[in-house]
């Protein structure tokens, strides 16, 4: 049965190594498939997600191999695909199927991706709508906005293009398809989105320049393999920064942590509401920061003001961010977040709805929500969506609920976090 039962935590201590980085994972894998020659990558995510990338490569005919530790991809270079002989299936992966478009748009054959039933309910038209532009042939399931979506790759001419929403899935595809122009690809961002594609792309070779919120890449450049070391999931680490900040007497050392400032958002507005952090042992893997986090259960937290700018920097926190909230004094208000309405699930609802079930009190925007905290949490029946994120934001929630709850479709976790469960057991015991 697809459920579990979580009981408030009495204890919350010890040390953990988060999970490798999803979206540096899924990256590594592109790269180094494009490229001529051998790759290696060391702490891949092996999960539901990065794990479609790595299918749909195989499916592309790259060479990827995955013994003892390390994952070993042999590339032919950008050229070097082939057409695949059935349809790509990317599973649950918005990241799989918007970047995979952007390398597909340029390479010389026929394609097809599809998803499972949430990602076919995704909007694909802000990568569909660039690729066009830049001369990709490509249709998509209503009025080509929505999955499965058929590409027929062509020469791609170079564009510069001010994205209307900021997103680095959008951003990468589109700097992928610049890698089959001859010309500038530029990108001008309306916010920071986490820069993972910028920062591993020179190591590969390409001719990548960033400036401010612009970001140009020429075409015609050949990519050559690399080592990558994929550092801790600082989205997968946030789970725990929460539940130690809000089970009283917690004591919590988060060892090698990604601290890119791009995806940070949440430790400026945990610090915004009162929280303490130690934060040491800084040190660089494969251009990125990784950090220890130390933190414990003795912060009195006040109520926050979210506005669209910090919305990017902590997108994938925002359901987190929430069970927080519900303990913070004051009404927490978050606003111009309308983009989390269409992710895994809609986390704006899912999130409102569940906590209100649990004795939250919630008002529902548009574009976000506000949290009237301080209201003590009580255990009961709730839904993740099958969303990874919402199972385990209320997987936290239930460690401070009184009583038993019940979460479920809580296997959705093995999309980002495989073992979160086993790793919240042993800290709460
Ligand atoms: C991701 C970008 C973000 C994020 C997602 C992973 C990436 O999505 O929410 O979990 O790896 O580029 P958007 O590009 O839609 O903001």
């Amino acid at each position: 049965m697809d459920r579990i039962e979580l009981s408030k935590a009495k204890n919350f201590k010890g040390k953990f190594t988060p999970t490798p980085d999803k979206s540096i994972s899924h990256r590594a894998v592109i790269f180094s498939s494009l490229a001529k020659g051998k790759s290696i990558i060391k702490n891949f995510l092996r999960a539901e997600d990065p794990l479609s990338t790595m299918n749909a490569f195989r499916a592309l005919g790259v060479e990827i191999t995955d013994k003892n530790e390390d994952i070993i991809i042999t590339g032919n270079g950008i050229y070097g695909l082939k057409e695949p002989p059935n349809v790509i299936d990317c599973g649950n992966s918005g990241t799989t199927m918007r970047m995979l478009s952007g390398v597909l748009a340029g390479n010389p054959f026929f394609s097809v991706l599809t998803g499972d039933e949430s990602l076919r309910t995704r909007p694909m038209g802000r990568v569909i709508n660039p690729l066009r532009q830049m001369g990709a042939e490509i249709i998509a399931r209503g009025e080509n906005r929505y999955p499965p979506i058929a590409i027929k790759g062509k020469k791609l001419q170079p564009i510069k293009y001010v994205m209307p929403v900021a997103s680095a899935q959008v951003k990468s595809a589109i700097l992928l398809a610049g890698l089959y122009t001859d010309g500038e690809t530029e990108i001008i961002e309306p916010a920071k989105s986490r820069d993972h594609t910028e920062r591993i792309l020179p190591a590969f070779g390409a001719d990548i320049e960033v400036e401010g919120l612009r970001v140009r890449i020429k075409g015609g450049t050949e990519l050559k393999g690399a080592e990558v070391h994929v550092p801790g999931d600082f989205s997968s680490a946030s789970f725990f920064i929460v539940a130690a900040l809000l089970i009283r007497d917690s004591d919590m050392t988060i060892e090698g942590v990604g601290m890119n400032p791009t995806r940070t958002g949440l430790i400026s507005a945990l610090k915004g509401m009162g929280a303490g952090f130690e934060i040491f042992n800084i040190r660089n893997v494969s251009g990125e920061p990784i950090a220890d986090i130390h933190c414990k259960g003795d912060a009195e937290l006040k109520a926050i003001h979210i506005t669209k700018e910090n919305i990017p920097g902590l997108i994938d926190e925002f359901p987190i961010l929430c069970v927080a909230a519900t303990q913070a004094s004051g009404t927490t208000i978050i606003r111009g977040a309308e983009e989390l309405r269409v992710k895994e699930s809609d986390r704006i609802k899912s999130m409102a709805t569940e906590l209100k079930k649990m004795g939250a009190e919630i008002e529902e925007f548009e574009d976000g929500l506000s949290i009237t905290g301080k209201k003590g949490l009580k255990g009961t029946i709730i839904e993740s969506y099958r969303d990874h994120r919402i199972a385990m934001a209320l997987s936290i929630a239930a460690l401070i609920a009184d009583g038993t709850t019940t979460i479920n479709g809580v296997s959705s976790v093995n999309i980002s976090f495989p073992g979160f469960f086993e790793i919240l057991k042993r800290l709460t015991l």
